[in-house]
């Protein structure tokens, strides 16, 4: 699997025609992608055929924001794991805080979840953050390690196409990242975490997520163990997509 990943969240966003301009758009800025840093965008359920169809030849993978952890059934409004290889999908990001928030998801259905991706084939892109309040009782680094174990106590710790991705809730969609120094320090401590667990889990990409953009790419990407960025409102305009694999690209440069 590859190190580095610029992977775009387009969650609740897009239409026929926008999808298509914002993906000519990045086209026509990047006529053909590194092959050291994986291009990953994902959106509604509803336009992955259209992706698929649009980004064919390009190298930029499609993927999906959630899926259910059953693989069929009676789950009215849930889309399982072999639909979505069905139509073309390689990636699954699962535990997204907005559905931790908004769908009162925890670690072990998030676990399950991610457990599904892998069992389908895919490669799941697992969320992990701690909220303000936890950050300012010092709670983070119990915060990460509860998710993690819950992780790893379904999913195993043999399998190395997991992606990680630390989104502090507080960043996500206010403008506000946080700090190099922030970054610095999480990601060191999830990839001691990791190296501590198994060799093959070790060396998973660990991608910083939250109000990440063009203008500060290179300062989140250039730091140790920091592998990539999970983007949110960042990655609907083409330039500061764009703008973010181009850093990445000249990280590993
Ligand atoms: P923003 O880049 O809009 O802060 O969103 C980050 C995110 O949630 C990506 O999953």
């Amino acid at each position: 699997m590859l190190k580095k990943w610029v992977i775009g969240n387009w969650k609740m966003h897009g239409s026929l025609a926008d999808n298509k301009a914002l993906i000519d758009g990045i086209r026509a800025e990047l006529p053909a992608l590194d092959a050291r840093v994986g291009m990953v965008v994902c959106p509604v359920f509803p336009y992955i055929p259209q992706l698929k169809q649009i980004t064919a030849g390009s190298g930029i993978g499609v993927g999906a924001q959630d899926i259910s952890e059953f693989a069929k059934g009676a789950y009215t409004g849930e889309v399982a794991g072999p639909m979505l290889k069905d139509v073309g999908v390689e990636y699954v990001i699962v535990g997204h805080s907005e559905r931790r928030t908004f769908h009162g998801e925890h670690n072990e259905q998030i676990a399950r979840k991610a457990k599904a991706v892998i069992e389908t084939g895919l490669i799941p892109v697992v969320c992990i953050g701690e909220s303000l309040e936890e950050r300012q009782a010092n709670q983070t680094e119990a915060v990460l390690t509860a998710q993690l174990d819950a992780l790893f106590a379904v999913v195993g710790t043999d399998n190395a196409n997991i992606i990680l991705a630390y989104e502090p809730r507080w960043a996500i969609g206010t403008g506000v990242a946080a700090t190099p120094d922030m970054i610095q320090a999480v990601h060191s401590f999830v990839r001691a975490y990791l190296t501590k667990r198994s060799a093959a889990v070790a060396g998973l990409p660990i991608l910083y997520g939250g109000s990440m953009k063009g203008s500060n790419a290179a300062s989140i990407v250039t730091l140790p163990n920091v592998d990539g960025g999970l983007i949110g409102s960042a990655a609907l305009n083409a330039a500061e997509f764009v703008a973010i694999y181009k850093a990445l690209v000249a990280s590993v440069a």
